[in-house]
């Protein structure tokens, strides 16, 4: 008689789980978040607002921005259609396996293998605007 109710309610519990353990590891952060972009995406990314040059786009802000879409940067023709939003979970995807995520990407990086490590980013990067 339950069975019906059972995946829907199983799902909305791991997702209530889900966002609370989200929250919790931003807040209890302590820094690690910085020290991965720094030894991990700095070589090719600043965070700092309006810096150009580098070999990958800005990173300021780029929570909820639209993939492709930073002004004067010039993207792959795959980037550019790829037509999403940087929301974490797009981040903690497209850094696990960035030729798996946008086939075609210029972004010449291996992905990174620690879920934890990808965590710490994203929650660092939320805090980039
Ligand atoms: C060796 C250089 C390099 C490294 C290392 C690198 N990236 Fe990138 N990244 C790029 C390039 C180049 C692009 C543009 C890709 C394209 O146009 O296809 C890019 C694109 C991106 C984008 C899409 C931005 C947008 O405006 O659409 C995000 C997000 C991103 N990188 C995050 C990261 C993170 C986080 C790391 C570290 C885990 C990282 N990158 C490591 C070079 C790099």
């Amino acid at each position: 008689m339950f069975s019906s109710l059972r995946l829907p309610l199983f799902g909305l519990f791991s997702y209530a789980l889900a966002s609370a353990a989200l929250a919790a590891d931003c807040a209890s952060d302590q820094g690690h978040g910085a020290q991965v972009f720094a030894n991990e995406c700095a070589l090719c990314h600043s965070v700092t607002k309006g810096m150009t040059g580098m070999m990958g786009p800005n990173l300021a802000g780029v929570v909820g921005r639209k993939s492709g879409s930073l002004a004067g940067f010039n993207y792959s023709q795959a980037m550019r259609n790829k037509d999403i939003d940087w929301q974490a979970e797009n981040i903690a995807q497209l850094i696990a396996q960035p030729q798996a995520f946008v086939p075609g990407t210029y972004m010449p990086y291996m992905g990174l293998a620690s879920a934890d490590d990808r965590q710490a980013i994203v929650c660092y990067l939320k805090e980039q605007q």
